[in-house]
């Protein structure tokens, strides 16, 4: 029996995303298609399952690199089976704790900044007091720190 191929079109009113959106994630490499003879895309219908994957993650606030590093560690780049989906959710379980967990103590750090608007290079700490961490890089260190 041969395979059944969706057109764009149906993948993404069946997926709820544009067609510009299928060509993206195909650009970046989270979704794969076909051609036909006349070289138009085509679609196994595993793909909604993946793009159904796709849009939970970044629901989630997961990056798309992060979902397509994800995905890479699926055996044959396959399509989730629902306990891959039960072993990445717990992955990224984890990530969103952290990010939680950043994003509270940025939070109770800014507390104090509520009302103020000094910007204080000594008093502010959400500045980068004295600058000491030039020596680490350029842009929101810190930040970026509580963020990984
Ligand atoms: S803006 Fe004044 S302490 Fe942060």
């Amino acid at each position: 029996m041969a395979e059944v191929l969706l057109v764009p079109g149906k993948v993404a009113k069946r997926c709820g995303v544009a067609v510009s959106a299928l060509h993206f994630y195909e650009q970046k490499g989270l979704i794969h298609s076909s051609r036909n003879a006349g070289n138009q895309r085509r679609y196994h219908k595993d793909v909604m399952r993946r793009i159904a994957l796709i849009k939970a993650a970044q629901n989630l606030g997961i990056s798309l690199e992060e979902i397509k590093q994800t995905l890479a560690t699926l055996p044959d780049m396959r399509t989730p089976t629902q306990e891959d989906w039960q072993q990445l959710a717990q992955q990224w379980r984890e990530r969103l704790d952290q990010r939680i967990r950043a994003m509270t103590a940025l939070r109770d750090s800014l507390t104090g900044c509520i009302g103020c608007g000094c910007l204080s290079m000594k008093n502010c700490p959400m500045y980068n007091k004295d600058d000491e961490l030039a020596a680490a890089g350029p842009g929101a260190v810190l930040l970026n720190r509580r963020m990984t």
